[in-house]
């Protein structure tokens, strides 16, 4: 199979688990016999440096023509005083527009092998294994009216939650139609005690789970949510919210998993002709300024969101299935980096990644 794929770093740690991903990629290809095609790109500050622009138009062409799309992480310091219209952020924000991937699938799971690197109980953690849906292309990230005016005490912000109908009907389907591939639980999360956006949320997932009359839907509020994910984190399946409550829970999913440099994700359109997916991959994790460039961050989200990848938008489920089984492989034997290895001697990212692919 040819794999048509845009590659783009971007900012800090994305640059380095990144490389370590396309190794992987290359070696999968290698075993299977597949053609990998990768082109690279420029995406946020990276891209502003050498362009002016945190989303170059070259690059949302490139992206368009992929079949899909690996990204690392964007985000620079430098910026940080910028407005969000000329931050590294607005590429991200930009190319998952372009794209039009409107769910984002975050797995969260416990590996027995990293249930010491949580924080929390192993009673409590063990056994973990649920996917977060977080709608992506809509909400406040996007909404509009938004920006800030009027000076002195008259100085006032806005943003606006919005959505649509079939923003909510398409996000829902998709989150109903993994929970029919699991356990059959769906958990829509909102704030339907206070936000309108909630209640029309609440109220089109509940139209759409007449589609789907063998998973069970519940509701909870988005606070009590953050609650149960650490008190009682194995009763979660499949969860489905709103944009900016899915970046803030999943989060909290990455101390479920032991470290946020665990958690890869896939961030799903509409099908295309060809039946594939439109597919953006990354990590949940940032940029990480501070440990950039130190060959220490965990390339693990990364080789993750590669398996994602062959998963959905190839549907190589042979291959993603032996890249989940080689991160396994390497968790047991101990060769992980400082994020998850309090005692001993970390291992570097390279070593990470030459370790899953020995493990292939
Ligand atoms: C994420 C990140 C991004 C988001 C940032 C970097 C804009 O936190 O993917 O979770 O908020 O979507
Ligand atoms: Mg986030």
């Amino acid at each position: 199979m040819n794999l048509n794929i845009l590659v783009l770093p971007g900012d800090g740690i994305g640059t380095e688990v990144t490389a370590e991903a396309v190794r992987v990629l290359r070696r999968v290809a290698e075993k299977w016999n597949h053609t990998p095609h990768l082109t690279e790109g420029l995406l946020g500050g990276v891209a502003i440096h050498k362009t002016g622009s945190p989303m170059p138009d070259e690059t949302a062409r490139l992206a368009r023509e992929a079949d899909a799309t690996l990204l690392g992480a964007v985000g620079l310091p430098e910026f940080d005083n910028e407005p969000p219209e000329r931050r590294p952020e607005k590429g991200l924000l930009g190319i998952r527009k372009t794209l039009g991937v409107f769910a984002n699938l975050r797995p969260v799971r416990a590996y027995q092998a990293l249930v010491d690197s949580s924080p929390l109980k192993n009673h409590l953690v063990e056994g973990t294994d649920m996917i977060i849906v977080r709608e992506l292309t809509g909400g406040i990230y996007y909404g509009t009216p938004r920006g800030i005016s009027g000076a002195g005490a008259e100085e006032r912000a806005v943003n606006s939650m919005v959505y649509t109908r079939p923003e909510i009907e398409r996000v829902a389907r998709m989150a109903f139609r993994l929970a029919q591939g699991r356990r059959r639980k769906l958990t829509s999360v909102d704030k339907s005690n206070v936000l309108e956006n909630s209640q029309l949320w609440r109220r089109v997932v509940v139209e759409v789970a007449a589609e789907f009359p063998d998973v069970e839907l519940d509701h909870l509020l988005v606070d009590n949510c953050a609650m149960q994910l650490i008190l009682n984190p194995r009763r979660f399946d499949v969860v489905v919210t709103e944009n900016m409550f899915g970046d803030i829970l999943s989060d909290e999913g990455a101390v479920l998993a032991g470290s946020i440099g665990m958690l890869p994700s896939a961030s799903i359109g509409e099908r295309k002709p060809s039946g594939a997916f439109v597919g953006l991959y990354e990590p949940v994790h940032g940029s990480a300024p501070d440990i950039a460039g130190q060959n220490k961050a965990n390339p693990l989200a990364a080789i993750g969101s590669v398996a994602a990848m062959l998963e959905y938008s190839f549907g190589l489920h042979e291959e993603a299935a032996a890249v989940n089984r080689a991160v396994e492989t390497v968790l047991n034997s101990g060769r992980v980096t400082a994020d998850l290895k309090p005692a001993g001697t970390p291992a570097t990212t390279e070593q990470v990644g030459a370790a899953v692919c020995e493990a292939l």
